[in-house]
């Protein structure tokens, strides 16, 4: 039989307030939640620096930092490596890497140099069965509310999807501006679900007052509608 190496990993899930740290960062101190209020925080742990795999993840999400920026998103990320490792690696990124197009690319959100583990163990990041000298490939989004909204682990050897952590991102806003949900594959301008009845009088009116309002029911618990944006 397989021995079992992990010890059991506190991961903060769903609906949980995030855990609070301070951190030496390559954009100096910072303190969560008090330096994010009234944002959405993507924090994201990266197993090492001078890796290839991160490194085509830096240069990607790096490029993206405006578009997080105009959604009201910070980013953070992390790994068990020094401060010293963090700037030689993000300098070597902008002056010699070219990944898809992407050149001269500077890392300006900040990267816990998290040497202790201390941010990596609060998030689960270290999950000793895959490595117990580096975080695996975690990504927490966090509310304005300091609340943990979704969560993503990957394992070391597979580059993450950042425009699906776009998507999720918006998704959530969407959720929670229009209280809708959203289905499968949607695409931002794409249409939403209404939230399904709650009782037999409601689900009879929904369908037949459904077309009235605009909503297109597939069914009585399945109805979708255009969001008018501004
Ligand atoms: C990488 O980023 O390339 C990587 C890091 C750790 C293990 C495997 C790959």
């Amino acid at each position: 039989m397989e021995q079992n190496c992990c010890e059991k990993t506190h991961m903060p899930v769903i609906g949980d307030v995030a855990p609070s740290f301070e951190a030496d960062t390559t954009q100096g101190h910072i303190k969560f939640p008090e330096d994010y209020e009234g944002k959405w925080v993507i924090l994201f742990s990266h197993p090492a620096d001078f890796t290839p795999v991160c490194t085509t993840e830096f240069i990607t999400f790096a490029s993206m930092e405006k578009e997080f920026a105009a959604l009201n998103c910070k980013l953070i990320g992390l790994s068990i490596d020094s401060h010293y490792s963090h700037i030689a690696w993000l300098r070597t990124i902008k002056e010699k890497i070219e990944y898809k197009g992407m050149k001269n690319v500077e890392v300006n959100f900040p990267v816990i140099a998290d040497l202790t583990m201390d941010v990596a163990k609060k998030f689960g990041m270290i999950q000793p069965c895959e490595s117990n000298v580096s975080a695996v490939r975690a990504v927490f989004f966090i509310d304005p509310k300091a609340k943990v909204r979704a969560l993503m682990y990957y394992p070391l050897s597979t580059g993450r999807n950042f425009q699906e952590i776009k998507r999720l991102l918006i998704s959530m806003q969407t959720v929670d501006t229009h209280n809708v949900a959203t289905p499968a594959d949607w695409q931002p301008g794409e249409d939403v679900i209404v939230p399904p009845p709650g009782s037999c009088g409601t689900a009879k009116e929904r369908v037949e007052g459904a077309q009235k309002e605009g909503i297109k029911c597939l069914d009585w618990f399945i109805c979708f509608k255009t969001l008018k944006l501004k």
